[in-house]
C-alpha cells in the first residue's frame, strides 16, 4: 500500500523492511502513523469481510501491551500484523476449564498484490524472533481459511478444540514446550 509521504522516515524499518511499533511507545502518533495503521487496518478488515474493524489507531494507541509488525519494501507498506497478551479460559477435551495468558495474534494482513509471495511467513518469523517465542505458544483470535493454511503449510499445526471466545490454540501449546 502506497502513501502519499516517505514511510521509512515514519516506520524506520530495518536492514530486512521490518519495523515494530509500540502501542505505548507514541504518546502523541504522528498523523502519517495513524494513517498507516489506520489504511491498513481497514484493508485487512476488508480483505477478512469483517463487519468493523479490528486495528484503528486509536485502539491500538489506548492499549498497552499492543506491538505492531510491519514489513515495507520502497515506499509501500506490503503487510502487517498485531500482537498482545490476553487472559483466556481454554476448556479441554475433557471440558476442564484453564486459565492462560498467552501471546496472541490479533490481525494479520498482507497486500492483495503480493499475498502468497513469502511476506506473511517473513513478518510472522520477525515477530517470534523478536518476541523469542515459538508457533506453538501463539493463541489467534478468530483466524481466517488463509491463515489456518497458513499455520499448517509454514508451522504444521492444525489441531486445535474449538473455543467459545473464538481464539485458536493449537494442542501443541500444551504438549511442546518448544517446536
Ligand atoms: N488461499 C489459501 N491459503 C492461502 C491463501 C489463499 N488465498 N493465501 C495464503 N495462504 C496460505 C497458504 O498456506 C499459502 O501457501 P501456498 O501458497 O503454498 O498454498 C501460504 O499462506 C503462503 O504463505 P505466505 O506467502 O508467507 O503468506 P501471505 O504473504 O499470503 O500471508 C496472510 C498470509 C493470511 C496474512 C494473507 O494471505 C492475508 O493477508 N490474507 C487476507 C487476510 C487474512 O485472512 N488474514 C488473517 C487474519 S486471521
Amino acid at each position: 500500500m502506497e502513501f502519499p509521504f516517505d514511510v521509512r522516515r515514519i516506520l524506520r524499518p530495518d536492514s530486512s523492511g521490518i519495523s515494530v511499533v509500540y502501542s505505548r511507545e507514541a504518546r502523541a502518533p504522528s498523523r502519517e502513523l495513524s494513517m498507516i495503521i489506520d489504511n491498513m487496518g481497514s484493508a485487512s478488515a476488508r480483505a477478512q469481510r469483517l463487519g468493523s474493524i479490528i486495528t484503528t489507531s486509536v485502539r491500538f494507541f489506548s492499549l498497552s501491551d499492543n506491538k505492531l509488525y510491519f514489513k515495507v519494501q520502497d515506499n509501500k507498506v506490503l503487510g502487517f500484523l498485531k500482537t498482545g497478551t490476553k487472559n483466556l479460559f481454554y476448556t479441554d477435551e475433557h471440558g476442564r476449564m484453564k486459565e492462560i495468558t498467552p501471546l496472541c495474534l490479533l490481525d494479520f494482513y498482507v497486500h492483495e498484490d503480493v499475498q502468497r509471495s513469502g511476506f506473511g511467513k517473513e513478518l510472522y518469523e520477525a515477530m517470534l524472533a523478536y518476541e523469542r517465542t515459538s508457533p506453538n505458544k501463539i493463541a489467534i483470535d478468530r483466524p481466517s481459511p488463509k491463515l489456518i493454511s497458513f499455520m499448517r503449510k509454514h508451522y504444521t499445526l492444525s489441531s486445535y478444540i474449538p473455543q467459545n471466545n473464538n481464539y485458536v490454540i493449537y494442542r501443541e501449546y500444551f504438549t511442546v514446550w518448544n517446536i
